[in-house]
C-alpha cells in the first residue's frame, strides 16, 4: 500500500492506474478508522481496481467550540486498517497542503444544507463540500463511497456532483453498528461507561420507528413523536432533532399517505458527545 502526502504524487499514481484501464475508487475519511470506514474500503475493493483512501481531519467543517482539536488522530493504526481492508493508496495530506493561506474559493451547498445538521452546525456542510470537491480533484475517482450514517452528507454530496457535473459516481454504503445497535462513530470513544450504556437507546428508537411505519397505523408525525419519547425515557439523552422526512428533500413529512419512503433522522447530545443516526422507513 502506497502512502502519499502530496496531491501531485497521488495524481500521478491515479493517472497511471487509469492508463492501465483500472477503475478508481475513493473513500474519504477523517481517520480514527473503525469497521464502518473499513466497510466502505471493502466495498470499494469489490467495485473498483484501484482503491484510494484519504485521511484528513478537515478543519473547515468544524465550527468554533466543536471537537476539532480533540478529534482522535490515530494515523499508524488507521494505515494498518486501510491495508487490511484492501486500499492501494492512502492520501494523508497536511492542512497546509490542502489549504493555502490565500485560499479564496469554497463550494457552498444550498437548501439541503440549511436543515437538521446544517441548522445546528452552520458552515459545516460548506466545509464538507469544499474538501470533498478538492479530494475528488486530487484523486480523480470514477466512484466514491460514503456512509448512510451521515445521511444528509451523502445527499448533499450527490446533489453537488449532479449540480456541478462532476465525473464521479456516488455509492452509499449501509450503517455498521456495534452489537447493541449503536452506529459506529469515531466520536463513540468520547463516551463514558454510563453514557455508553444509554447510547443504544438511539437505535432502539429507530427500530421502534421502523416497526410503527411498517404496521401502517401511524402517521409520520406520530412516529417522530414516539421516537422522541423513546429517546427521552432515560433522561440522559438531550434530543436535538428526531424527525421523519422525505429522503430526497429532507422536508419533514406531515401527511398520512401510505406507501411512502421516508428517513428517520436523530441527533442527540449525550454528555459532551454529539451523536447522529438514521434509518430508512416505509409507511405500509
Ligand atoms: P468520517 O466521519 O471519518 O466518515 C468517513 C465516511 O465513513 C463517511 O462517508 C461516513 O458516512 C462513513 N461512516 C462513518 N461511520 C460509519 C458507519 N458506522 N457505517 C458506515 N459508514 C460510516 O464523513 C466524514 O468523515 C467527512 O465529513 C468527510 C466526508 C471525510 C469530509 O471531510
Amino acid at each position: 500500500m502506497i502512502v502519499e502526502q502530496l496531491p501531485e504524487a497521488v495524481r500521478s499514481h491515479v493517472r497511471e492506474a487509469k492508463r492501465q484501464g483500472r477503475i478508481v475508487g475513493c473513500v474519504p475519511t477523517m481517520g480514527a478508522l473503525h469497521d464502518g470506514h473499513c466497510s466502505l474500503i471493502e466495498q470499494a475493493r469489490r467495485d473498483c481496481d484501484f482503491v484510494v483512501g484519504t485521511i484528513f481531519v478537515n478543519p473547515t467543517q468544524f465550527g468554533p467550540g466543536e471537537d476539532f482539536s480533540r478529534y482522535p488522530r490515530t494515523l499508524e493504526a488507521d494505515l494498518d486498517r486501510c491495508r487490511a481492508a484492501g486500499a492501494d493508496l492512502v492520501f494523508t495530506p497536511a492542512a497546509s497542503v490542502m489549504y493555502q493561506d490565500d485560499a479564496d474559493t469554497v463550494v457552498v451547498p444550498g437548501q439541503l444544507a440549511t436543515v437538521l445538521e446544517g441548522a445546528i452546525r452552520p458552515g459545516h456542510f460548506s466545509g464538507v463540500t469544499t474538501v470533498v470537491t478538492k479530494l475528488f480533484g486530487i484523486t480523480e475517482p470514477d466512484v466514491a463511497f460514503f456512509g448512510q450514517k451521515d445521511f444528509q452528507q451523502q445527499l448533499i454530496i450527490r446533489r453537488m456532483v449532479r449540480d456541478l457535473n462532476l465525473a464521479v459516481r456516488i455509492v452509499t454504503c449501509p450503517i455498521i453498528r456495534e452489537s447493541d445497535g449503536l452506529a459506529m462513530s469515531s466520536r463513540n470513544r468520547y463516551l463514558t461507561e454510563t453514557e455508553r450504556a444509554v447510547a443504544g437507546d438511539i437505535h432502539q428508537a429507530l427500530r421502534e420507528a421502523i416497526r410503527l411505519a411498517d404496521c401502517g397505523e401511524c402517521s409520520a408525525a406520530e412516529v417522530a413523536l414516539q421516537m422522541r419519547r423513546r429517546l427521552e425515557r432515560s433522561g440522559q439523552l438531550q434530543v436535538q432533532y428526531a424527525v421523519v422526512a422525505n429522503p430526497e428533500t429532507l422536508e419533514e413529512y406531515q401527511t398520512e399517505e401510505r406507501g411512502i419512503e421516508a428517513v428517520a433522522l436523530i441527533a442527540v447530545q449525550l454528555g459532551s458527545t454529539r451523536l447522529i443516526d438514521n434509518a430508512l422507513l416505509r409507511f405500509g
